[in-house]
């Protein structure tokens, strides 16, 4: 293919866009090329601008191939390179881990406008898969002792491996957070738990659907509030004083439903960037 031949990354980024066009729209075709480009050659955008008639060696072309290939299947990018970015911290991420979403982000940003930096305070990681929550939370709060608890075994290694490669200490524990038996105080839980109903799974992207772990995506129960409401319990025994979670953002009316039921009158809800309902903070 005469694109490719020339090895010119400016041929190839033609190319390469050409091709990932058929399954994503030009805006995330030319966002995946310079996540590649960074993260496989050490090129910028800037590299490409400055020396359009760069070449790239025959083994680097390759390594672009091999990529687009299984982007051409759907994999996501952050699995084929094994990393992704959250909270400018790099993390680690294989087929075991939901990869970390931007909303998140903006769930631990919500923890740190509440929580002073110098703060010992005890906080718990629910559903802690890649532990990038956790992890973005110590990064910025030295002093306080968190927890990540998850109960996949594979999440909680890799969990593992990102403190080690964040150099922040955290506890991460294997259990059921649906029946837990912690008898530790956290006074603060923050929580990304599984939201997706099984409906809402026909309307999912492919890259999600055949690559993510169900397990982090989907309640193994009917009732698709089952973590919240199995959280919530935990906070009370664990005498909590704040829990912050991810919400689905289709499930308000639900969501307020059950918090009348339990009697909660102090909470408040949070829409994301995208102004999509996404946060809940219920205070004790
Ligand atoms: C939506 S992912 C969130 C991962 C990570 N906190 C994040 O925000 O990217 C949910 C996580 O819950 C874990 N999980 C599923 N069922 C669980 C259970 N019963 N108890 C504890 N963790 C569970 C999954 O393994 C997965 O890592």
């Amino acid at each position: 293919m005469k694109d490719w031949k020339s090895n010119k990354i400016v041929d190839i980024k033609k190319y390469f866009e050409n091709s990932l066009t058929t399954i994503y729209s030009i805006g995330e075709t030319q966002s995946i090329f310079k996540i590649l480009i960074e993260s496989k050659l050490g090129l910028s955008q800037k590299d490409l601008i400055i020396n359009p008639d760069l070449k790239i060696s025959e083994s680097e072309v390759l390594q672009i191939q091999f990529a687009l290939k299984r982007l051409l299947k759907n994999e996501p990018i952050q699995y084929i390179l094994g990393e992704t970015q959250f909270f400018d911290l790099k993390i680690k991420v294989t087929p075991s881990v939901l990869i970390p979403r931007p909303e998140t982000e903006e769930l631990v940003n919500w923890v740190l406008e509440d929580v002073k930096v110098s703060s010992q305070v005890s906080i718990l990681d629910a559903c802690s898969g890649s532990g990038c929550i956790a992890i973005a939370l110590k990064s910025n709060l030295p002093n306080a002792k968190i927890t990540g608890v998850d109960i996949s075994k594979e999440a909680l290694s890799i969990a593992k491996q990102n403190a080690q490669l964040n150099k922040v200490i955290i506890d991460f524990v294997e259990d059921n957070m649906l029946d837990s038996t912690m008898k530790e105080r956290y006074e603060i839980i923050v929580s990304n738990p599984p939201y997706v109903s099984r409906e809402e799974a026909i309307q999912m992207q492919d890259n999600v659907l055949k690559y993510e772990p169900h397990l982090a995506l989907f309640p193994e129960s009917e009732d698709v509030l089952i973590f919240y409401k199995s959280i919530f319990k935990f906070a009370l025994k664990s005498g909590s004083k704040w829990v912050y979670f991810e919400i689905n953002q289709y499930k308000e009316e639900e969501l307020i439903n059950w918090l009348k039921l339990e009697n909660v009158t102090d909470f408040t809800f949070k829409n994301d960037i995208s102004g999509n309902l996404r946060f809940l903070k219920i205070s004790f």
